[in-house]
């Protein structure tokens, strides 16, 4: 291939990431995909040989390394080993697999429930198995990209509201012929802002307007409600989402996603969605660890409590040092530092001093709202919380940005 080519739309696209990629990493502003190299506790990193504070993990009640969750893996591997025989219709299903998928169902009030190998695969193949022409489907603009790849894929017609604006959504529902099928689609905590949705407003509207309800609980699962179930739980509106999709990569530490929802919906993904037909079953030791990380967040409910400590503590710090922290409620705390390179210089300042916090910048969130995508868990100390949020003070001033 001719990289010099520059009509070619695939040159194109490369260069200008290389480009932009080349100039961050000139300028020291380039902090992604740094590999963590060891798990210190449930709140610090060894990162290039330093021992860091982590600000940016999705173990929100601090789950990773858990003593009984690791050893469920464990004893997963000796049982069957490390990897499945091949795709869960045919000889991939393992009793481990229908034992997590009831586990997940008990725990969501759900009749039944169906897992895949990643979040994102949940989301593609149940939307676009769910759902074709003729249809519409409805979306929050802030809505995670797989829920956006799923609907794209779909071939339904895909609209999408002002960000928890619900008379903007009554506005769209009302529009859309009548007798039309409708699936309104939106995130529990916005993973960018962390904000919750107006979920007792929306299910009132999916009513009204005879639209289905499917509500993805990547960032809300363990950390919304008395117990980690979610934001049925937060509303004591148990039972109202037509379909309930999370991940097992978050605060489950593991890797997957499930739908959740009535028998017959279960059964129909788990014969008619592309990723659950021809994409291989999680892998053992995964499962196992899900399936008993589960069981740890019922077992040890002061996780909840001292991960909502937390967060009250790091989202009233932040905002007091005079930080803009959008709508925020819950552990997903954005640090708004306003053009990308403020963002990069936040990271850096930061870094330098052993808090691992990591920048979100345009096209990922609007230009001009270039953030610290900040985040807190159940895993870190009242004082460890102080002292990050002092480094962050320190590096907001100097770069001006309080
Ligand atoms: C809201 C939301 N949905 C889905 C996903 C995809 O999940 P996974 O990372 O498990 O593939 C993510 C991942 O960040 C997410 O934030």
């Amino acid at each position: 291939m001719d990289f010099d080519n520059n009509e070619d739309i695939v040159v194109g696209r490369i260069k200008a990431i290389t480009e932009r990629l080349e100039h961050l990493q000139e300028v020291g502003l380039y902090f992604y995909n740094q590999p963590v190299t060891e798990l210190r506790g449930g709140a610090r990193v060894l990162i290039n040989g330093r021992d860091m504070g982590l600000y940016a993990s999705y173990s929100y009640l601090g789950l990773l390394g858990h003593p009984r969750i690791n050893k469920a893996a464990k004893d997963a591997i000796d049982r069957y080993g490390t990897g499945t025989h091949g795709v869960r219709m045919l000889a991939g299903t393992l009793d481990l697999h229908r034992e997590l998928e009831e586990t997940i169902a008990e725990f969501k009030g759900a009749e039944a429930a169906v897992t895949y190998t990643s979040g994102y695969a949940t989301n593609l193949s149940a939307i676009s198995s769910l759902l074709g022409r003729g249809g519409y489907v409805i979306c929050d603009k802030l809505n995670h990209a797989s829920i956006v790849d799923g609907c794209l894929m779909s071939g339904a017609k895909f609209l999408r509201f002002r960000h928890n604006d619900m008379d903007d959504l009554e506005s769209r529902l009302k529009n859309l012929p009548e007798g039309s099928t409708k699936l309104v689609i939106v995130d529990a905590v916005f993973s960018m802002d962390g904000d919750v949705i107006d979920f007792p407003k929306i299910v009132e509207l999916s009513k009204k307007y005879h639209a289905w309800l499917m509500i993805d609980e990547a960032h809300s699962l363990g950390m919304l409600g008395k117990t980690g179930r979610g934001i049925e739980e937060h509303f004591g509106m148990e039972g109202t989402a037509d379909i309930n999709m999370g991940t097992l990569s978050k605060t489950i530490p593991s890797v997957g996603g499930y739908i959740a929802g009535k028998k017959e919906l279960i059964e129909f993904l788990s014969h008619a969605s592309r990723a659950y037909i021809f994409s291989a079953a999680l892998p053992p030791a995964q499962a196992a660890a899900a399936n008993e990380a589960f069981k740890v967040i019922l077992d040890e409910p002061w996780r909840i409590e001292k991960l909502n400590a937390n967060t009250k503590q790091f989202i009233n710090g932040i905002q007091e040092r005079g930080f803009d922290t959008l709508n925020t409620s819950t552990a997903i705390v954005p640090v708004l530092c306003g053009d990308d390179e403020r963002a990069f210089a936040l990271t850096r300042e930061a870094q330098q001093h052993d808090v691992f916090v990591l920048p979100v910048v345009s096209p990922a969130v609007p230009p001009g709202l270039a953030r610290l995508r900040a985040t807190v868990t159940a895993a870190h100390e009242a004082d460890e919380i102080e002292y990050a949020m002092n480094v962050i003070e320190t590096a907001g001033k100097k770069i001006g940005i309080i």
